[in-house]
């Protein structure tokens, strides 16, 4: 290690917006799968977010919650489409606040990157461009749509402050709904959603002015966005650099770098990364962000070393390190490395975690013996 850990630049606090964060470690979404059938919070989700506060993240950032019934990604994924929601999502603030921890809400739309019997019909795009994965068609929404959709983002951001969130994080990354507006590849409208980069980058520009208005000016917005769709034709850095200084004009108050979508074949959940060569495969986009920007930026991608991320934020290539898998396999990953007790996480990146009946660690149930929770 460099430094004692106890004195590393990472546990620091920082501000995003109004909302001091106590370090510079963020848990980066990660859909937990453990909502109800229905989409309501479980004991096991409140208690795997209260572990992690317990671990000492200083932000917390939920799995995506999905803001419209059609916007549903996966099973057991938390909705907040209605007002019924906060009570259960009330739960897990305070469970969490019981710790120096804050919390975001990610709100979310799957858009054309869901199966049609999780949408309950054709999924919904800006355009009807066909997506080779799920192998479907989306439906074109109407401008007046457009609209709706715009609402149930900032209604959602509003339920989360309700229930005692500090802030939302817009999902505007990896080809979801908000993403597919960005992209040229997935929007061809050629009315005001859609056409030039400002056009097409207007329904996130409105979502975030929106929130704005209706949570104030206290309540944080950040947004998670792809430096590149990996797609010929799609979204670019250059572009998506512009993008992100509409966003903060609008009144973004923080940005985490990120990158794939799910037909280009490469998405943001890179496998099997050994070497610490590859480790944060886009803090290089995230400091060419932070370079152009001034809010704060987060550093995505196979961070795994404590030495590696130090000398991320030391050297400014980003204000917040964030962190998904790991922190599935080691909840107290942030206190241990705090402590001096770890220098590097255990996770080699073998995505076993995606488990649609709760996230786990695949390779700790495989060394263990554990068996899969039905
Ligand atoms: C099981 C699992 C679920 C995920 N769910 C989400 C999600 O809900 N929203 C999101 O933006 N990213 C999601 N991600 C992507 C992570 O936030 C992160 O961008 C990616 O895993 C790279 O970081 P890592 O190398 O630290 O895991 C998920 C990743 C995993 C492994």
């Amino acid at each position: 290690m460099t430094d004692s850990p106890n004195q590393s630049v990472l546990f620091n606090p920082a501000r995003i917006g109004a909302v001091e964060v106590t370090n510079r470690f963020i848990r980066s979404a990660t859909c937990e799968f453990m909502a109800d059938d229905d989409g309501f919070v479980t004991d096991r989700l409140v208690s795997l977010l209260r572990g992690l506060a317990e671990g000492e993240v200083g932000l917390i950032i939920t799995g995506h919650a999905n803001v419209r019934p059609d916007g549903k990604a996966s099973p057991r994924q938390a909705g907040v489409y209605d007002d019924g929601f906060i009570p259960g999502l009330a739960r897990i603030a305070e469970a969490v606040h019981r710790f120096p921890s804050r919390i975001f809400l990610q709100i979310a739309h799957a858009g054309r990157q869901t199966k049609v019997r999780l949408s309950n019909g054709t999924p919904i795009a800006p355009s009807p461009v066909y997506e080779p994965e799920f192998d479907l068609t989306p439906r074109e929404l109407t401008a007046v749509e457009v609209r709706e959709v715009m609402d149930d983002f900032i209604r959602a951001a509003r339920r989360a402050r309700e229930a005692g969130f500090d802030g939302v994080q817009l999902h505007c990354a990896h080809g979801y709904l908000l993403s597919s507006f960005l992209s040229p590849h997935t929007n061809r409208r050629t009315d005001d959603w859609g056409g030039t980069t400002a056009k097409r980058a207007l329904l996130a520009v409105e979502i975030v002015a929106g929130i704005k208005a209706a949570c104030g000016p206290n309540f944080p917005v950040m947004a998670k966005l792809n430096a590149t769709d990996f797609l010929p034709g799609g979204l670019q850095i250059e572009e998506s650099l512009e993008i992100a200084g509409l966003l903060e004009r609008a009144g973004l108050d923080a940005v985490e770098i990120s990158g794939g979508m799910t037909e280009a074949g490469r998405g943001s959940v890179w496998q099997g990364l050994r070497a610490e060569e590859e480790e944060g495969y886009f803090v290089e986009a995230a400091a060419r962000f932070r370079k152009a920007l001034g809010i704060p930026v987060a550093g995505l991608g196979g961070n795994r070393t404590l030495a590696r991320m130090e000398a991320v934020v030391r050297e400014g290539r980003a204000d917040f390190i964030s962190l998904s898998r790991p922190l599935i396999r080691e909840p107290r990953l942030v206190a241990d490395f705090r402590l001096g007790r770890k220098a590097k996480s255990d996770c080699i990146s073998c995505n076993k975690c995606f488990n649609p009946r709760g996230v786990s660690c695949g390779d700790l149930r495989i060394s263990r013996h554990i068996p899969t929770k039905k």
